[in-house]
């Protein structure tokens, strides 16, 4: 089934509902700039992007996307100024608290990547709780990267791997792109089909690099907060239109 949207500034764009990406990850940035621009603290701009998440993670529920996977929060955040680590961890809590108003009936499985000691034990608490009480939603799997960065990921993999060697649970030999991959935080997800990175900035920042190998990158000058459903749309059209060949022909 294909249908065509009519976008404000009169651009057409055809969506396959037979073809929706399986997996899209987002780096939800640019609620700083948004914030900016009203004259509001970028706290606000932090709160406005959770709520575009929550209406983000239903709509595509509602077309048939599997997984869902944002960045709330990397490893180097905490260079920000404390009083906006603090509110985007508070901001944190109340989403893992409200998770049943914001998301619930949804059948949303939610799941966090990330290290989790340097999070404080209210976090870690919430998450347990979160985790464990959706861990049989079945429709989508909203993953938040909290306290997560690519690189650190991959660091931990290879610890766990050299342990495992250690312990004689794992020959040298042994050591493949699958079994590593099993150590990865990500291990219950497949790789993403889309990756998406809104507010202007034309990178990854260290989210995750493994996984990307393959992924198609769709970007736009939208600050996080205003991302609506038919940027959703566009870019899974665009998506639909490129030729993904894995390193084939
Ligand atoms: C980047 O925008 C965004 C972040 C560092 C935080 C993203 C977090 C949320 C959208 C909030 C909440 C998520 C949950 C799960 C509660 P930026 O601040 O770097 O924006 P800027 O580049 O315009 O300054």
């Amino acid at each position: 089934m294909a249908m065509f949207f009519k976008k404000k500034q009169k651009k057409e764009f055809e969506v396959d509902y037979n073809n929706i990406p399986e997996h899209i990850a987002i780096i939800m940035d640019g609620n700083g700039r948004w914030a900016k621009k009203r004259a509001l603290p970028r706290s606000a701009g932090h709160a406005a992007g959770a709520k575009t998440l929550d209406k983000i993670v239903r709509f595509a529920e509602s077309i048939g996307v599997k997984y869902v996977t944002v960045y709330a929060f990397s490893t180097e955040n905490w260079k920000r100024p404390k009083a906006e680590v603090d509110a985007l961890m508070r901001l944190m809590i109340d989403y893992l608290d409200d998770y049943k108003r914001v998301l619930g009936g949804e059948n949303i499985r939610i799941k966090i990547i990330g290290r989790r000691e340097e999070l404080s034990d209210e976090i870690n608490e919430k998450i347990n709780i979160v985790e464990n009480a959706t861990k049989d939603n079945d429709k989508i799997t909203l993953t938040l990267a909290v306290n997560y960065g690519g690189r650190e990921e991959i660091t931990y993999a290879a610890g766990k791997i050299a342990q495992k060697v250690k312990n004689g649970e794992l020959g040298a030999d042994d050591i493949t792109e699958e079994t590593f991959a099993k150590e990865l935080y990500t291990n219950y997800l497949p790789e993403p089909d889309l990756i998406i990175r809104p507010s202007g900035e034309l990178r990854l920042s260290n989210f995750l690099l493994w996984q990307s190998a393959y992924s198609e990158f769709w970007f736009s000058d939208i600050c996080w907060p205003d991302f609506s459903k038919d940027d959703l749309l566009k870019a899974i059209s665009d998506f639909q239109h490129r030729n993904r060949r894995f390193g084939g022909v």
